[in-house]
């Protein structure tokens, strides 16, 4: 959403965590003095802009009458396609069905004036990654959160949902240093007859004017996190390893603060996370461990990795409560 500078008129595009009472003309630096109706977004009062992503402008905003805290998807519809719109009504569609209290529920998507809008719960809090770099997590309360995020998995597959965009901007960790999953845009359920028919037909529609197959254009994800199988061919057959491999990227990079070389191999990978562990005085034991699991996990292969998000927390668990019992 931009805002008109009153005095230079330039159309103002706000940057993340700008508070919308102190927001300042990017161009002029002139201070944009929102009054209290420009502020209004039908019954929400826009209170900071949170961030912008692949889809449009996300705000935390408050319910007049409420007072209650939400966060609004903006998107412009004439910047919108037919499937941009599929991804979120998706996010409503799956949060009717996701009831659990680390997974934000969405809870209202209509339009109005040029904008779809969709409004969801806020979490207070920071995406992982913002997270990572401000508190600077030692390996074992990574670990730990890892295997918080694959229990909210675990629960998301067992109702038969796959996520599909996991990556730390979609992962906020609350004040309490608990994981909430979001952006349900890409998330896929064995039951969504109809939404997988629509991505199939784009698929096979991108794939028509591209000359290429259909696998070649389903790609569905972010590159560094999307599995291999999203990435090279049946995007529309992810399954839950699928997020599995995106959540032991995710552990890696907490751990060495970069993401895995995927062209290095294994090898390398692991060299690196040992390297880390060893600088943070991890037991040589639990380290050794630790590589594996996380090694497991981002398996090019998905029947290589771990059985299920379950599973994956059971064993970052089981390393957790060795170390505790080493320490005593
Ligand atoms: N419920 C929420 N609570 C707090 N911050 C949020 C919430 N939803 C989104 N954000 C912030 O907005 C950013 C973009 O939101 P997201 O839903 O992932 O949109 P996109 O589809 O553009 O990726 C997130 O990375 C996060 O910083
Ligand atoms: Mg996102």
């Amino acid at each position: 959403m931009r805002f008109h500078c009153k005095k230079c008129k330039f159309p103002a595009k706000l940057k993340s965590e700008t508070n919308l009472c102190d927001a300042i003309c990017p161009k002029c630096k002139h201070p944009l003095n929102l009054s209290e109706d420009e502020r209004m977004f039908g019954a929400y009062e826009l209170i900071q802009a949170l961030g912008s992503g692949g889809f449009g402008t996300v705000f935390k905003v408050r319910e007049s009458c409420e007072r209650s805290l939400y966060t609004l998807k903006l998107i412009r519809k004439s910047r919108v396609s037919k499937a941009e719109k599929v991804h979120l009504l998706r996010q409503v569609h799956s949060s009717r069905r996701l009831q659990h209290s680390n997974v934000v529920a969405s809870h209202d998507f209509g339009e109005q004036e040029e904008y779809w809008y969709l409004i969801s719960d806020y979490v207070d809090g920071l995406p992982l990654d913002r997270w990572a770099q401000k508190v600077s997590p030692e390996p074992m309360r990574s670990l730990e959160l890892c295997a918080q995020i694959g229990d909210v998995l675990d629960y998301i597959h067992q109702q038969r949902f796959v996520h599909r965009d996991l990556k730390p901007g979609n992962i906020i960790v609350d004040r309490n240093g608990e994981p909430h999953i979001i952006d349900f845009g890409l998330c896929k359920s064995e039951e969504d007859s109809d939404l997988m028919a629509i991505e199939r037909y784009r698929a096979a529609r991108r794939a028509i004017r591209s000359k290429k197959t259909i696998a070649e254009n389903s790609m569905l994800g972010t590159l560094g996190y999307a599995a291999p199988e999203q990435l090279s061919g049946s995007a529309l057959s992810a399954n839950p390893r699928s997020d599995i491999y995106a959540l032991g990227v995710i552990l890696y990079e907490l751990i060495t603060g970069k993401r895995p070389a995927m062209g290095l191999g294994r090898l390398f990978n692991g060299f690196a996370v040992s390297a880390m562990l060893r600088r943070s005085k991890v037991p040589p034991s639990t380290a050794k461990q630790l590589r594996n699991l996380c090694l497991q996990a981002f398996s090019p292969k998905d029947t290589k990795r771990h059985a299920n998000a379950g599973v994956f927390s059971n064993e970052c668990r089981a390393l957790l409560g060795s170390t505790k019992r080493s320490d005593a």
